[in-house]
């Protein structure tokens, strides 16, 4: 009667790693595959720790129950030298098992890549409540979706401007805190196939901690090199005068577009190419949770603080824009995509 509980939260459990692109299960990069390879040996030293156990359990049950009229009580042993060592040395020898390719993948993964010239090199910032990427190399900042080539090791360097945050990208690799004592933080991963991954903060932050998302846009080398050409073009601002005073007097006062604005807030250079608005409206109108692009960023647009409660934008009307100019300005930049 409690096994049946006990396996459907099981279940349940499971069932929330079934997503492809939030899966530490079903990994997609080297420093992933290496995770699974311990989560693998751990399960299988448990089963079979607990199967001698329960063979044992039931031999003895067996063996020793009691006979049929049988009264008096049996032998009572107490103590047994060479059993208290026995049971020391076995869970000693399968701790150090699982702790010397664990030790070495930590070790590994948190290597310092800053000096491999092939490694491509992304700082990462955590933000109350977003992520921003910069490539050093390539003078490009980003926010929200993390573009990466496959194949290669992305170098990381992560710091937050805030409080702690966790940097965790479950299908390639594991977490990484953001530390605000001024202390970076280093490790790198690599993807193996092209495809869009799930990131999450994973260290509790405040209270839109758990819509911290961010993507992680596996492409091609050549693929990749062609974004960061287009990121680096000059900034398109709206056509219509009006409006684009009013984007450059209000929005650019913390965004930047391009070379324009300041980066006290999410990029928006190209931000009609994401994945995601805000890093949880999902721009495709083909799924199930996701939407237009356009309508996210109205509904982000006219209420910030309903899609993440704490972010730190202001609500547009309370800086004077209009309905009808908070549309435009969202439709903007819904079609200001990178090519
Ligand atoms: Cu940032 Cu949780």
């Amino acid at each position: 009667k409690r096994l049946l509980p006990m396996m459907s939260v099981f279940a349940l459990i499971l069932a929330g790693c079934g997503r492809e692109d939030l899966s530490v299960l079903r990994p997609q990069g080297p420093v992933a595959e290496s995770s699974l390879g311990l989560i693998k040996l751990s399960i299988m030293i448990m089963i079979v720790v607990l199967l001698i156990v329960f063979a044992i359990a039931a031999y003895v049950m067996i063996k020793f129950r009691r006979k049929p009229n049988q009264t008096e009580i049996p032998e009572q042993v107490e103590g047994n030298f060479k059993l208290e060592i026995l049971w020391t040395v076995i869970p000693l020898i399968l701790v150090v098992v699982l702790a010397i390719p664990t030790v070495k993948q930590v070790f590994a993964a948190g290597n310092d890549h800053s000096n491999d010239k092939n490694a491509i090199k992304v700082k990462v910032t955590g933000h109350q409540y977003w992520w921003e990427f910069e490539y050093g190399d390539y003078g490009v900042i980003t926010a929200q979706d993390l573009v990466i080539p496959t194949g290669k090791d992305i170098a990381f360097e992560l710091i937050t401007k805030d409080v702690l945050h966790s940097f965790w990208v479950p299908s390639l690799s594991g977490k990484i805190d953001t530390n605000p004592a001024g202390t970076i933080n280093r490790f790198s991963f690599s993807a193996q196939k092209e495809g869009v991954y799930r990131g999450k903060c994973a260290e509790l932050c405040g209270p839109s901690h758990g819509f911290m998302e961010f993507k992680v846009k596996a492409v091609s080398n050549e693929e990749f090199e062609k974004w960061i050409e287009s990121r680096k073009a000059p900034a398109v601002l709206p056509e219509d005068p009006a409006l684009a005073k009013t984007f450059k007097d209000q929005c650019l006062q913390c965004h930047a577009v391009g070379d324009q604005g300041i980066a006290n807030a999410p990029d928006l250079t190209g931000i009609g190419s994401r994945e995601a608005i805000a890093g949880i409206l999902i721009n495709d109108d083909t799924r199930e949770d996701g939407a237009p692009i356009e309508e996210n960023l109205k509904t982000w647009l006219h209420d910030p603080q309903s899609v993440k409660p704490g972010n730190l934008m202001p609500n547009p009307k309370d800086l004077g824009l209009s309905d009808v100019e908070i549309d435009s300005i969202a439709e903007y930049l819904a079609n200001y995509k990178l090519d």
